[in-house]
C-alpha cells in the first residue's frame, strides 16, 4: 500500500460522480457525499437495472444531476467525467443477472472498467472507488473461517455464474492495480460483503432470504429457509457502505483493497427468525426446504467470517450498524414502499 497525502479527496466542496447510480448503494452513497457537503454529484446511469424510483428522492437537490450513458460506450464516459475530483464505479452485473447473460456481463464487469479507468485518466480525475466483491473469496466448501484480504478465490463446487462474477470482481480490481502502476492512478478497492437496506432490490442472490421472507410473512406464509439454516452469510448495511466509500475517497489510502462487512455474521436460521419477529409474525416457524435445482444458490461451506479491521486501518472505516437495526431500517422502508 502507498499512502500519499495527494491520494486525500475531500468530500465538501467536491466534484464527483456516481456511476451505476440508480442503484441501492449509488442511492445510499449520493445521500452521504451531499449530507458531507459535496458541490456536485452526477449519477450516470444506462438504467438496465436501476429505475428512476431508486434516486427520486435525490433529483430535486440542485447539486444533483442524472446522465443517462452506458459504461461500455467510452465517448459517454469521457463526456461525463469532465472537471469531476472523483468517481465512485457501481455499475456491474451480479451473480443472477450473470447467470441471465454472461456475455453482456463479463463486458460490463471488465471492458466496463476498463473503459472508466481511461476516462478518469483523460478528465484527470484524481481517485477512483471500485466496489468490488466478497465474491472475490469465492463460493462453496472451501470458504471458511476468517476471510481476509490475502485469502485466496475458491471456486471448486459453485455456480458458474457466481465463479464469473467473482473472477469478473478480480480482474476489475487488477485493472485498477494496472491503471495505478502505469499512471498513477489513485484508487481504492471496497470489497462489499452482501448489501441489505433501503431501496432493496431482488438481484443480489443472498439478499433475497430477506425481501422472500418478508414477502412471504405478508401473505401470510411461513417463510424457507433453504438446507437446515445453518449456512452462514455476511450482510452489510447500505448506509455503512455509503460511508464507506465516502472514507475511501477521502483518506490518503490508495492503491489498497478492503473488505467492508457489518459486525457480524448470522446463519440463515437466525436472519429468517430475525425477519419474522422485525415483522410482526414470530409465530411463523421458518420450513426447511430443499434447494431448488433450477435456481442459483450461493452456499458456504463452513462458518465464515468477513475481517473489516484492514478497513479500520486504511480508511477510518468500521460498520455502525447492526443486523437487527438494519433490517428494522429495510422493512420500514418496505412497508411504505411495496404494495
Ligand atoms: N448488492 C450486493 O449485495 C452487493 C454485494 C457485493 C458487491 N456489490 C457490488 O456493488 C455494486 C452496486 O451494487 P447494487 O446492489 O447497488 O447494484 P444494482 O444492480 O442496484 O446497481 C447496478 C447499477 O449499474 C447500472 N448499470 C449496469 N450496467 C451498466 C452500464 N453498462 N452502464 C451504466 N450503468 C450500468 C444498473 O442500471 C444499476 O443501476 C455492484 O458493483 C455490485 O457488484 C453488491
Amino acid at each position: 500500500m502507498v499512502n500519499r497525502a495527494s491520494a486525500a479527496v475531500p468530500i465538501e466542496g467536491g466534484r464527483f460522480m456516481v456511476i451505476g447510480g440508480a442503484s441501492l448503494v449509488g442511492s445510499a452513497t449520493t445521500e452521504e457525499l451531499l449530507a458531507r457537503g459535496a458541490a456536485e454529484v452526477r449519477l450516470f446511469d444506462n438504467f438496465s437495472f436501476g429505475s428512476g424510483d431508486a434516486i427520486a428522492h435525490l433529483k430535486d437537490d440542485p447539486r444533483v444531476t442524472v446522465v443517462q450513458g452506458d459504461i461500455l460506450r467510452l465517448h459517454q464516459l469521457l463526456a461525463a467525467t469532465e472537471g469531476l475530483d472523483g468517481v465512485i464505479h457501481l455499475a456491474a452485473f451480479m451473480t443472477l443477472s450473470m447467470d441471465r447473460d454472461p456475455w453482456g456481463g463479463l463486458d460490463v464487469n471488465i471492458r466496463g472498467v476498463q473503459n472508466v479507468l481511461e476516462a478518469c485518466r483523460a478528465s484527470k480525475v484524481k481517485k477512483l472507488i471500485f466496489s468490488s466483491s466478497n465474491a472475490v473469496y469465492g463460493y462453496g466448501p472451501g470458504v471458511k473461517g476468517d476471510l481476509v484480504e490475502e485469502t485466496p478465490f475458491f471456486s471448486v463446487g459453485a455456480p458458474p455464474a457466481a465463479i464469473l462474477y467473482g473472477a469478473s470482481k478480480i480482474v476489475g480490481e487488477q485493472l485498477c492495480r494496472d491503471a495505478y502502476r502505469r499512471h498513477g492512478q489513485d484508487y481504492v478497492v471496497v470489497r462489499y460483503s452482501t448489501v441489505y437496506g433501503e431501496r432493496q432490490h431482488y438481484r443480489a442472490a443472498n439478499a433475497l432470504y430477506i425481501v422472500e421472507t418478508h414477502d412471504a410473512i405478508k401473505r401470510g406464509e411461513r417463510p424457507k429457509v433453504i438446507g437446515d439454516g445453518s449456512e452462514t452469510k455476511h450482510f452489510v448495511y447500505v448506509g455503512d457502505l455509503a460511508r464507506a466509500n465516502c472514507l475511501a475517497l477521502a483518506a490518503a489510502a490508495t492503491d489498497v483493497a478492503v473488505n467492508t462487512s457489518g459486525p457480524a455474521p448470522v446463519t440463515t436460521l437466525e436472519l429468517v427468525k430475525l425477519v419474522a419477529e422485525l415483522s410482526g409474525r414470530p409465530d411463523l416457524e421458518p420450513l426447511l426446504v430443499e434447494p431448488d435445482p433450477g435456481k442459483v444458490r450461493l452456499t458456504s461451506g463452513g462458518a465464515f467470517r468477513i475481517d473489516h479491521s484492514a478497513a479500520k486501518a486504511a480508511i477510518g472505516w468500521e460498520p455502525q450498524v447492526d443486523m437487527r437495526e438494519g433490517l428494522r431500517r429495510l422493512l420500514f422502508w418496505r412497508d411504505r414502499n411495496t404494495v
